[in-house]
């Protein structure tokens, strides 16, 4: 069994006013994580309403259907880009919000099994859904060296992109890399020491690319972006909350169609000092909010 979670959601006092939740609505958290906002949503729809909480990945979704008893949440585990089947599952035609707080879990990161944390010995997966899909491992084991670099640049926009590779290469020559931990002294080995040393460690990037592309996270949120609309009440309202510039960018894009989206954010949402102080992993975060237009163009 899953132990309680130990995530602690970002921005929930935002999260909750662009959203406008009222009684009786009906909300779809797509990113469900540890539950923290999906239980904010359940209290404000009451009992009348009911909050869809998706994730892809089952150790969330078996958390929370234990945890959740007596509040009007129903659970789907799937990737949120499947939005419209979740609901047609449902029989419910739209819903007046939708909640993306993309990334990962510190559930996630706290489960040394799924190979998330640089201290973990156990395989280097990566998924935010095991049952699905390529695990990072495996992936490393079969990309060429110049693939492996892009995403490195790409999505972890880390500078030594190439040097990390060729190290990934030559070290896998030697024996298969299946461990975190192997992978971050690997990772570590090849980035030049800093001076003054930097805040992150020095795998984080590669680490952060890596798992993008193992989800193909992108993907996922670029599909969302252009579903969910088909599936809002008139004037419902959609939240995105990224860790990432180019997740952001992507939001950001999107809420600039104005045949489809009335922009409740000119610019990203951050923490306020209080919550940088209270929750660390709030410093990146960024939120986007955006109404339907009057006159979606579907
Ligand atoms: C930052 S956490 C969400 C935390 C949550 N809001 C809370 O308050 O605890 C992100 C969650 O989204 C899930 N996730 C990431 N990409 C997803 C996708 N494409 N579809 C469904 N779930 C996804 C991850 O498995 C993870 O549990």
């Amino acid at each position: 069994m899953n132990p309680a979670s130990c995530h602690t959601a970002v921005l929930p006092a935002e999260v909750m006013s662009f959203l406008a939740v009222r009684k009786a609505a009906r909300i779809v958290d797509g990113t469900l994580g540890g539950g923290g906002h999906t239980r904010l949503l359940a209290e404000a729809v009451g009992p009348e309403g009911l909050v869809i909480a998706i994730d892809r990945d089952p150790a969330a979704i078996e958390r929370g259907s234990r945890e959740f008893v007596g509040l009007p949440v129903r659970f789907a585990q799937a990737n949120y880009c499947d939005l419209p089947e979740v609901l047609d599952a449902l029989s419910i035609d739209s819903v007046d919000g939708v909640l993306l707080d993309v990334g990962l879990s510190s559930d996630q990161l706290a489960d040394h099994s799924r190979g998330f944390s640089f201290e973990s010995d156990g395989p280097l997966d990566l998924r935010f859904d095991p049952t699905e899909g390529e695990p990072a491992w495996r992936l490393l084991s079969r990309m060429k060296a110049e693939h492996i670099a892009d995403i490195i640049h790409e999505y972890g926009e880390e500078r030594f992109s190439r040097r990390i590779a060729r190290r990934i290469v030559s070290a896998r020559e030697k024996e298969p890399i299946r461990s975190s931990r192997e992978f971050a002294r690997i990772v570590t080995s090849a980035v030049p020491r800093q001076t003054p040393p930097s805040r992150i460690h020095p795998a984080t990037r590669t680490f952060q690319a890596l798992r993008i592309a193992v989800n193909q996270e992108l993907k996922s949120l670029r599909i969302a972006l252009e579903r969910i609309p088909t599936r809002l009440s008139p004037g419902g309202r959609l939240v995105v909350i990224s860790f990432h510039s180019l997740e952001d960018r992507l939001a950001k894009q999107a809420f600039c169609n104005t045949q489809v989206w009335e922009r409740l954010t000119r610019s990203p949402i951050g923490a306020s000092d209080d919550e940088l102080a209270r929750n660390p992993r709030s410093r990146s975060a960024k939120l986007r909010a955006a109404q339907l237009a009057s006159h979606p163009v579907n």
